[in-house]
């Protein structure tokens, strides 16, 4: 086991990703989490993460002093890095300008920490305050231009510090660097994988919810089926899974999941038809955030009803995957769009929330779909937002909009695969600007909705690129578009990435 202290650092989870794909299990911590656990514990090595405070500063978060005694290797980041240093005597000081982004990194010595690493490597840097000399006892190991103590070790007490983030991507060798101090320092054995969080999981879930009665919010999109048959692994029938048809899903869909999930899975499943309860509801509302709002409270209500009567309910299992979280605000991230099944929950939920995936990204939990032997045709799912189509029928959604949005998304959708790109490209989906133009079909003139296609490559939705679609297939579809769905007399494909564009329109 390792064990992260979390300082409210931004990249924290990114460690525990990091450190779970070098096969070694990980939990991440408040910094402030007691010693005696620590101790009971018995982690093998602790990562202290980076975070947004100042070290010399009063009331800065501090770890008991006692974990840098424990005889257990210490890998400080950032933040934890500079803690280190002050709490060891050292000295931390606020630079004059901050140190922000990639960043040449010197190495000067470090034979186990850099093992493998190189002479120079390119870092990512960000932060204000540096470590201005080593505590004593330790030896600087890496250096940039403008910090003199990027990395340092203390090998016989095993302690080590670094400056730089080696979780993020842009830090050349990264992995590599955390891997030294998993598998070279603390002597951790690379064995464990999914398979093992899917045990571990279920193991908890057994444990927390024991006889009770779960409810889970199935949409048949990756994260939920993943998060239900998790659960279902775990308690069995005591899990019911309640599909809501809000009337915001994609073509057949409705169906499909209802049979994969009752005659595949066997698992408990009703079916709500609330189409008209959801369209009533969102009848006049052009906001985005609203839309997502009303739609996560009727989701909460439908629930609140289906539970009523089904007797004693006890859990409600989500689907939120960490991303999710990240973006709908944590302590230090802001928000950018409230994700209908995190931010856009009403407070007076009357059950307990149980996220099994809440701290994966959107990969790792394809991976955990694929040991749980779900099929490829939903483990490959592309990812569809809670909120499904109301976000892509931009402005007020009315049934016609949701008709013309659904038979384009079907016809990109099949000839994308039929084209075979649909295992290059990460999600691929038709969006309805609110927007008519002017066209000519035969001999007459036409003023008819413009259908935008949408198309990314991503591994994690954090980030995204437009997929270089060949123009022979965006031609085809295009025409095919035009040709086949009433309303549509003009098709245009988003050429942004993310940032500074989102996924999604709205
Ligand atoms: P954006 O548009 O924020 O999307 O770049 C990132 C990923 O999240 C999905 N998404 C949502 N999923 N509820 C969800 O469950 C939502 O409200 C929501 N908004 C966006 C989006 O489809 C993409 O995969």
């Amino acid at each position: 086991l390792i064990l992260i202290l979390d300082f409210g650092g931004q990249y924290s989870q990114l460690i525990a990703r990091r450190v779970r794909e070098a096969n070694v299990y990980c939990e991440i911590v408040p910094y402030n989490y007691p010693i005696e656990k620590i101790k009971e514990k018995a982690p093998k090595g602790i990562i202290l993460s980076g975070g947004p405070a100042s070290v010399y500063q009063e009331n800065s978060p501090k770890c008991s002093e006692e974990v840098f005694n424990l005889g257990v290797p210490v890998l400080g980041i950032c933040y934890g890095g500079q803690l280190m240093a002050e709490v060891l005597d050292g000295k931390v000081n606020r630079a004059e300008g901050r140190e922000y982004g990639k960043t040449k990194l010197q190495i000067v010595g470090g034979e186990e920490l850099f093992k493998n690493v190189g002479n120079t490597i390119v870092s990512w840097m960000s932060h204000t305050d540096f470590i201005e000399s080593a505590p004593e006892g330790f030896e600087v190991i890496a250096k940039t231009d403008s910090c003199p103590v990027a990395a340092m070790e203390n090998k016989e007490k095993g302690l080590y510090a670094v400056q730089f983030h080696p979780e993020v991507q842009h830090t050349q060798k990264g992995k590599e660097i955390i891997k030294n101090f998993l598998i070279r320092i603390c002597d951790c054995t690379p064995d464990w994988n999914m398979g093992d969080f899917i045990e571990e999981t279920v193991d908890k879930i057994r444990k927390e919810v024991g006889d009770g009665k779960a409810l889970c919010a199935l949409s048949g999109g990756v994260d939920s089926s993943v998060a239900a048959v998790l659960v279902h692994e775990a308690i069995g029938d005591n899990l019911t899974c309640i599909f809501v048809d809000h009337g915001l899903l994609r073509k057949n869909e409705g169906d499909q999941v209802e049979k994969i999930f009752r005659d595949k899975f066997k698992i408990n499943l009703i079916r709500v038809n609330a189409q008209e309860r959801f369209l009533n509801k969102l009848k006049g509302v052009t906001d985005p955030e609203r839309k997502r709002k009303i739609i996560g409270e009727e989701f909460i209500r439908v629930f609140e009803e289906e539970k009523k009567k089904l007797g004693k309910i006890d859990y409600l299992v989500q689907g939120t995957i960490y991303p999710d979280v990240v973006e709908s605000g944590t302590e230090t991230a802001s928000v950018i769009k409230s994700h209908h099944n995190v931010g856009g929950l009403p407070e007076d939920v009357d059950f307990k929330i149980i996220e099994p995936l809440n701290q994966l990204f959107k990969d790792e939990v394809r991976e955990v779909g694929r040991e749980l032997n779900i099929p490829e045709e939903i483990v490959n799912r592309q990812p569809f937002p809670g909120p499904g189509l109301a976000i892509r029928v931009l402005g007020e959604i009315t049934e016609e909009k949701l008709e013309i949005v659904r038979e384009a998304d079907w016809i990109f959708r099949e000839e994308i695969k039929k084209a075979g790109l649909d295992s290059e490209i990460w999600q691929y989906f038709a969006a309805l600007p609110d927007i008519k133009s002017v066209g000519v079909m035969g001999d007459e003139r036409t003023y008819a909705y413009t259908i935008a296609l949408r198309a990314v490559t991503s591994t994690d939705g954090m980030t995204a690129d437009w997929a270089r679609i060949p123009f022979d297939v965006l031609e085809k579809i295009s025409n095919k578009i035009v040709n086949n769905v009433d309303g549509v007399n003009r098709v245009v494909y988003d050429i942004t990435s993310k940032p500074p564009a989102t996924i999604e329109w709205e």
